[in-house]
């Protein structure tokens, strides 16, 4: 594909032009010499030897972890595309990332530290006093009925009760299944029904700027709605709100619970693959996708990554992830990794943003003295915009940060490097997926990698990410031209292991298009030196603030009103969320005086009740008609195309092209497509 071709490659999203300059100036960069990811370097030797000699790369790494069986191998791919890490082996992730330091005598160091401006309110835990409270609650569990293999699911507001809930799950090899609380009560629902859990963790309420989210009443009707019988629920009730209606036999306080128990429980063994966690992500409609977490690999992967992709190392560091449980990046770099390696990790219970200032990431790093910081861009986005010139938080030394790590979405460069300057560190990207649980790409620091990787990449592949990128046809791309960004087999320790109770689907929608190869869905680039450019989702998922979001999902909320008969969602540019979701809907003609205001008015409001307020949906017009090919599909790109001012070509394939017009119409209305043509 030529350059030019590059930049028009029918699958972007995003507007390239915009968010990566010239994309000469872009590859050309990408012909700069980096030095330290050269043959020779600590990374290159790494990453060598952990793609030929995977198993023997991967069982040193895995030494680092108490088992309580030695695995009988490391490596097994007699299943592929299913891969078995350390088969025969038994551990329990809790007691590594528990107690094995306190049996090391570093029981009174700090774990973990709450951080609320929303409560005003800040705890220290010591390795010790977790291990108190999570054994404790452990055994809460155990005489609510819960014993390995049972799932449990978690809805909790980021207290440190969610982080303990986790851990008192790994304890009994009870996966669990944590939903993030911007969900409303049927994505809720959804995952109750699928999970079918044998207990519920979940709270009084939550706590957002401008407004208290009452959890419970959302519980109870997920509940109600999902039909799941026998459910018992835990509810904590946070001090200074008004405590949640609690049904005799099925609902049980929290504190009163733990407070009965006088010895904790001990931490079970679980085999290698067993699940520790199912975490739902979005991207195919309809069935629900539960990325299943096995124990052993995900353990070793972690606690090595940490000091070799993050440069971690040594109990008294102090790590934070500004994201929330709910998402892959706080299971493993809020809960996971920071505690199997015995450092002491923030949860923060506030925004970047109006909680009360802009000064808040500035006033926690200074305050605890943070070492390394992981967030979205998003959230850099939302500082750069209320306070650019960082007035609010003057005050604040950033004297103990040495890196900046950003993940979740593109980071643009103009604000990687207003971060830089603000935070005067490295803002280092990372690419990486709920299905992976760590990075596939990144700047490995620990590894002596440059902290200067080229303009708009996020690093290069992680040992055990064998990457490609492939054209659509499975060839190989070129060095610097756009394709699908692949993984060649075996994936490595920590890689899902399957979708819940859906082997069917986890080979056929992530193994299937590319025979051999992890299909990532996103389009990017490598350079020459091994450099990785992700661009854009390949499938129907956009990233708003973030966040993974499915727009077949949204479309699906959205021709349940009864006056529409048609829609198609895309993604448009948002200078604050990256992508903000856009309907184009098509009314009955019985639809009668209502107006479009106030249709417009019940389709937000539905996609709040069915979807949640995460999915920031506020962008919602009316068409005439929709677009639609001679073999019926939406060709949804050429109308996020002119949403984003761009000149697009209608494809020849269209029924009735007069749409189009319409449709642009209908998108100045709401202030976009001013500048959009056709070619
Ligand atoms: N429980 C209940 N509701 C929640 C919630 C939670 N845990 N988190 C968010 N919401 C609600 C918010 O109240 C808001 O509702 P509203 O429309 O009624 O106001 C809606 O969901 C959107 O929230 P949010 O995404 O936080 O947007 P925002 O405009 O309030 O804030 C940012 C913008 C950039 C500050 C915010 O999106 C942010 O901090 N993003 C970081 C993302 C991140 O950490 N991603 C993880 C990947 S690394
Ligand atoms: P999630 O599974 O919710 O973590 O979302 C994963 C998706 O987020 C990926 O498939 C990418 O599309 C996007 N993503 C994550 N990290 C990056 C990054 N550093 N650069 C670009 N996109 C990213």
């Amino acid at each position: 594909m030529s350059l030019t071709l590059v930049l028009k490659y029918a699958q972007f999203t995003r507007p390239i032009s915009a968010s990566y300059g010239c994309g000469r100036a872009w590859l050309c960069t990408s012909h700069k010499l980096h030095g330290n990811s050269v043959a020779g370097s600590l990374y290159h030797e790494t990453y060598q030897r952990s793609i030929e000699k995977p198993a023997e790369f991967w069982g040193q790494v895995a030494e680092k972890i108490v088992w309580t069986k030695q695995f009988d191998k490391v490596l097994d791919t007699s299943e592929s595309p299913m891969i078995g890490w350390f088969p025969g082996g038994e551990l329990n992730v809790c007691y590594n990332a528990i107690d094995r330091h306190v049996d090391e005598g570093r029981g009174g160091q700090t774990a973990l530290i709450y951080d609320s401006p929303m409560t005003k309110t800040v705890k220290k835990y010591t390795y010790a006093q977790l291990q108190d409270k999570v054994s404790k609650l452990a055994q809460v569990l155990v005489s609510m009925g819960v014993s390995k293999g049972d799932r449990v699911l978690i809805y909790l507001p980021m207290v440190p009760e969610a982080v303990m809930a986790m851990l008192a799950a790994a304890r009994l090899g009870a996966p669990h299944s944590v939903v993030f609380g911007g969900f409303a009560a049927k994505e809720l629902a959804t995952r109750i029904s699928h999970a079918h859990p044998k207990v519920v963790l979940s709270a009084n309420c939550g706590i957002e700027p401008s407004h208290v989210v009452p959890y419970k009443p959302i519980l109870d009707e997920a509940i109600a709605i999902s039909k799941v019988d026998n459910l018992k629920c835990l509810i904590y009730n946070r001090d200074n709100y008004p405590k949640a209606h609690l049904k005799p036999g099925v609902d049980f306080d929290w504190n009163e619970a733990v407070e009965k128990v006088s010895r904790g429980h001990d931490a079970v063994p679980v085999e290698s693959s067993h699940p520790l966690y199912i975490l739902y992500t979005s991207g195919t409609t309809g069935t629900p996708k539960g990325v299943v977490r096995g124990s052993g690999g995900h353990a070793v992967v972690l606690n090595w990554s940490l000091k070799n992709i993050f440069g971690m190392e040594g109990p008294n560091k102090v790590w934070w992830a500004a994201s929330d449980l709910g998402w892959v990046v706080g299971h493993s770099y809020i809960c996971y990794a920071p505690l199997l390696a015995g450092i002491t990790t923030i949860l923060y219970e506030g925004k970047p943003v109006g909680t009360p200032n802009a000064a808040q990431f500035y006033r926690v790093i200074d305050e605890y003295k943070v070492n390394g910081f992981f967030t979205a861009p998003t959230a850099f986005r939302a500082i750069k915009r209320v306070d650019p010139e960082n007035t609010e938080s003057k005050q604040y030394s950033r004297a103990s940060l040495k890196n900046i790590f950003v993940a979740g979405e593109h980071c643009d460069n103009q604000t990687r490097i207003w971060a830089q300057t603000s935070f005067k560190v490295p803002v280092l990207d990372n690419w990486w997926q709920t299905e992976t649980g760590h990075p596939i790409a990144a700047t490995c620091v620990g590894l002596g990698n440059d902290t200067n990787p080229p303009e708009h990449s996020c690093g290069i592949p992680l040992p055990g990410y064998q990457l490609e990128v492939l054209r659509e046809d499975g060839e190989k791309a070129k060095a610097g031209e756009l394709g699908r960004i692949v993984c060649k087999l075996p994936t490595p320790p920590g890689f899902m292991e399957t979708l819940y109770l859906n082997d069917k689907l986890y080979k056929e929608a992530y193994f299937s298009k590319y025979p051999g190869y992890y299909d990532s869905m996103d389009a990017g680039v490598m350079d020459e030196k091994g450099y990785v450019y992700v661009m854009a989702r390949d499938d129907d998922v956009i990233n708003v603030a973030g966040h993974r979001i499915s727009t077949s999902a949204l479309e699906e909320v959205i021709l349940q009103h009864p006056y529409v008969s048609d829609a198609a969602v895309v993604g448009v540019p948002d200078s604050l969320k990256g992508q903000l979701p856009l309907a184009l809907y098509v009314l009955k003609p019985e639809h009668g005086q209502i107006s479009e205001e106030q249709i417009g008015k019940e389709l937000i409001q539905q996609v709040r009740n069915s979807i949640g307020p995460v999915a920031a949906f506020k962008l919602a017009v009316c068409v005439p008609a929709l677009p639609r090919t001679r073999s019926g599909k939406t060709p949804r790109k050429t109308i996020s195309d002119l949403a984003q001012d761009k000149s697009v070509k209608i494809p020849p394939t269209i029924e009735d092209a007069s749409v189009y017009e319409h449709i642009v119409e209908s998108l100045q209305r709401i202030g976009y497509a001013k500048n959009s043509s056709f070619k």
